[in-house]
């Protein structure tokens, strides 16, 4: 899918106006504090999702004497499903109303499944650096952007891991109660099963795409791997299912100790490694940035296998700290896919060999001609 036109009125810093995309790449390039992220940000509400950077809703309509006012509006043209679609955001008194094609919804979330992007922004480099939740929560997010039946099961093993827990922590006041922790365990591994089998699925299809990719990032001075074994490598239903069992019984006494259940896929963690090393622990800054490009671009291409349209990408400051060959690879080497990437530094415009550029300053924002962007009209 691609964006062809994205209105914007009263919104954060945006003067009133309106730009027009190419399929291809789009920088968005400008100083700080300008507006750039704010752009790509509206871009991003369309998907059905909250802010990238966890604003509320009310924040969004532009400040007026201190105040957020009442409204706040954005509009977008979308070629999805072999047409042209018109959308409509509005933040009207800190809740979200939409249009689409004309048709007035309640909700924002009418949107969801319209429109679909992936965004990589600067705090995603904590899906690198900081401990597995955030990994999970990457495998997760994307499994319940593609299967809304996977996010019931989440719920599902979630509510039952929060039965235990409060179960465990009542056993050490009433051992009576012990005989009943099987009922909950039986649920757990109902569901918890369900779980590491999406994500052993997500992942399978997910390592070798993030792997390819990374290497055309690096130019294939380094290797990556991914790897999501849970269990030490279970992987048919009855095999986890198994595991998953002893795991719990022979880990009940501590369980009951620290009320807490630690075995299950609330632990698990997908491993990244470059060269045979831990990205974590040991990645420089641009191979981190690298990998989190790699995983997102990779997330979008299975959101296109799964779906038929690719989703727009959008990248928010994430030349820094790449060297020259990285970032011809983003601007250049994204063939087939529709991207807006924000930077501060115009030479990268002129990096590009094929694209638009859209400078940005005080909330204004302008199509450039330049020398190197021959599909400007
Ligand atoms: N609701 C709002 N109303 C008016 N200005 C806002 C609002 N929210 C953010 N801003 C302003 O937007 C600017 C930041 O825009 P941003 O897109 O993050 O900048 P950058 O170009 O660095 O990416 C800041 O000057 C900030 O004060
Ligand atoms: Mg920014």
């Amino acid at each position: 899918m691609n964006v062809t036109r994205l209105g914007f009125a009263h919104f954060r810093n945006l003067r009133d106006g309106e730009i027009r995309p190419c399929d291809t790449i789009n920088v968005i390039y400008g100083s700080n504090a300008q507006g750039k992220t704010n752009l790509l940000e509206a871009v991003w509400l369309f998907t059905g999702g909250h802010s990238f950077r966890g604003a509320k809703d009310g924040e969004l309509p532009v400040l007026e004497n201190g105040r957020n006012a009442a409204l706040a509006s954005l509009t977008m043209t979308v070629f999805t499903e072999g047409r042209e679609q018109e959308l409509q955001l509005l933040f009207k008194n800190g809740r979200r109303e939409s249009v689409i094609n004309g048709v007035e919804k309640r909700t924002g979330s009418a949107l969801v499944g319209k429109f679909c992007a992936v965004i990589f922004s600067p705090e995603h480099l904590l899906l690198v650096k900081e401990g597995p939740a955030r990994r999970r929560a990457f495998i997760d997010g994307a499994l319940c952007q593609m299967k809304p039946a996977f996010a019931r099961v989440l719920t599902n093993y979630n509510k039952a891991l929060a039965q235990r827990n409060a179960l465990l922590k009542d056993i050490l006041r009433h051992p009576e109660l012990r005989d009943t922790l099987d009922i909950w365990d039986q649920r757990l591994i109902l569901f918890g099963t369900e779980v590491i089998l999406e994500r052993i699925a997500f992942c399978r299809a997910l390592a070798p795409k993030a792997s390819e990719i990374y290497g055309g990032i690096a130019k294939e001075k380094e290797r990556v791997s991914f790897s999501y074994a849970p269990f030490g490598g279970a992987n048919t239903r009855e095999e986890i299912a198994a595991k998953f069992f002893s795991a719990l019984k022979s880990a009940q006494s501590t369980d009951i100790r620290t009320g807490f259940t630690s075995a299950g896929p609330h632990r698990d963690d997908l491993s990244i490694e470059i060269n045979g090393l831990s990205a974590r622990t040991y990645g420089s800054q641009g191979q981190q940035r690298s990998i989190v490009l790699a995983l997102k671009l990779a997330e979008a291409d299975i959101l296109f296998q799964k779906t038929g349209e690719r989703p727009v990408i959008l990248l928010d400051d994430v030349m820094s700290e790449l060297d020259m060959s990285r970032r011809d690879y983003l601007l250049n080497h994204l063939d087939g896919r529709q991207v807006f990437i924000t930077c501060c530094d115009p030479e990268t415009v002129r990096l590009m060999e094929r694209g638009r550029g859209f400078f940005v300053e005080n909330g204004h924002v302008k199509n450039t001609v330049l020398e190197t962007d021959s599909v400007v009209q």
